[in-house]
């Protein structure tokens, strides 16, 4: 083989990304002067200005602000749900116009059909996969049962979502999502809602699964420990309105990651006082100012059990 051969094959493996060194290769999520105007009753209200991010592929990106912030309406838009009044965002090179299959959402209250059972909750999204790729039924049982062990639930798989328990619930919504095969997981919260326990094994959970399939995944989290630990990037968002990207801070601990050696170590608990810096010195509370007008239909953010705070699992790194 001569050199320009070698060079065309090297480019080719690049185009496809099989490289281990190129999980980083291309920008997967593009936010350019993103910016959200909600229109109120009582006038305009800015959610959201001039928010630039670029996220690369196979990154763990988390998003981190006080209650009220806007971090939900930057994943929501990331998602598709809405739409932006200013700028946009790119995923996988295409400008988001609505939902697409390439992107999967995980709500702190999942949405698991209760007449199904979990096997069929996750069988339904791999049906959808099947439909695409017109595969058979044959490949939907092994998909499934795929899916049900990678999250360790195959044991309640002819259960009914009333019949497990919340993080049983949260780890099939999260196997419903992957089952879609999607190249960006966004996450609001996922575990917001859980016992320290349960948060912490399904964190486990998810950073060994994000290492198998290498997703792109952006979560939401009020917990700055499972923010440094979890992600390569902490995307720190400033107060509103007019909330935007104050600081983000790249986090360069070595995978995989063990909660109870990171307990003591210096870089992670430099990552962790950076972060609670920026929060509670930079970012004061937020003010009144920041909320929108009274009258505004806004989300009902106050009936979260962690919306009003941001909490540190302390407890997560005993467990
Ligand atoms: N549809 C809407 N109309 C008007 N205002 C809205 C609407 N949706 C959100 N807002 C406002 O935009 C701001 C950002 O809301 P968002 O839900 O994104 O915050 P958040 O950071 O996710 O908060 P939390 O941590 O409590 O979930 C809030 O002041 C909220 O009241
Ligand atoms: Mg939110």
């Amino acid at each position: 083989m001569n050199v320009a051969e070698a060079l065309k094959i090297n480019e080719q493996l690049k185009e496809d990304e099989i490289l281990p060194e190129n999980k980083y290769y291309r920008p997967m999520v593009e936010l350019t002067r993103l910016g959200m105007r909600f229109p109120t009753p009582k006038g305009e209200f800015i959610a959201l200005k001039g928010v630039d991010l670029t996220i690369k592929k196979g990154e763990f990106v988390s998003l981190i602000g006080h209650s009220g912030c806007g971090k939900s309406t930057v994943l929501n838009l990331v998602a598709g749900l809405t739409l932006p009044t200013d700028g946009g965002v790119i995923v996988d090179s295409r400008e988001v116009d609505g939902p697409g299959p390439e992107r999967a959402v995980v709500f702190q209250n999942h949405s698991l059909l209760p007449w199904l059972t979990v096997y069929q909750n996750v069988e339904l999204a791999v049906k959808q996969i099947a439909h695409k790729q017109q595969k058979g039924k044959a490949w939907i049982k092994e998909q499934t049962d795929h899916y049900l062990s990678l999250i360790q639930m195959q044991h309640a798989a002819d259960k009914k979502p009333d019949e497990i328990s919340g993080g049983m619930k949260q780890r099939v919504g999260i196997a419903r999502a992957l089952a879609l095969q999607p190249k960006v997981l966004l996450m609001d919260e996922p575990f917001g809602a859980l016992d320290a326990l349960t948060r912490a094994h399904l964190q486990d959970s998810l950073m060994k699964i994000q290492a198998d399939l290498g997703n792109t995944i952006i979560m939401i989290t009020h917990d700055v420990d499972e923010a440094v630990l979890l992600s390569d990037k902490i995307v720190m968002m400033t107060n509103g309105p007019s909330a935007t990207i104050g600081e983000v801070l790249d986090i360069q601990l070595d995978r995989p990651r063990n909660r109870v050696e990171l307990a003591n170590d210096p870089q992670y608990q430099g990552y962790r006082q950076s972060v609670l810096k920026f929060l509670y010195e930079k970012q004061l509370h937020p003010t009144p100012q920041s909320e929108p007008p009274a009258s505004t239909p806004s989300k009902p953010t106050s009936s979260k059990p962690n919306s009003a705070k941001v909490t540190f699992a302390s407890d997560i790194k005993r467990a």
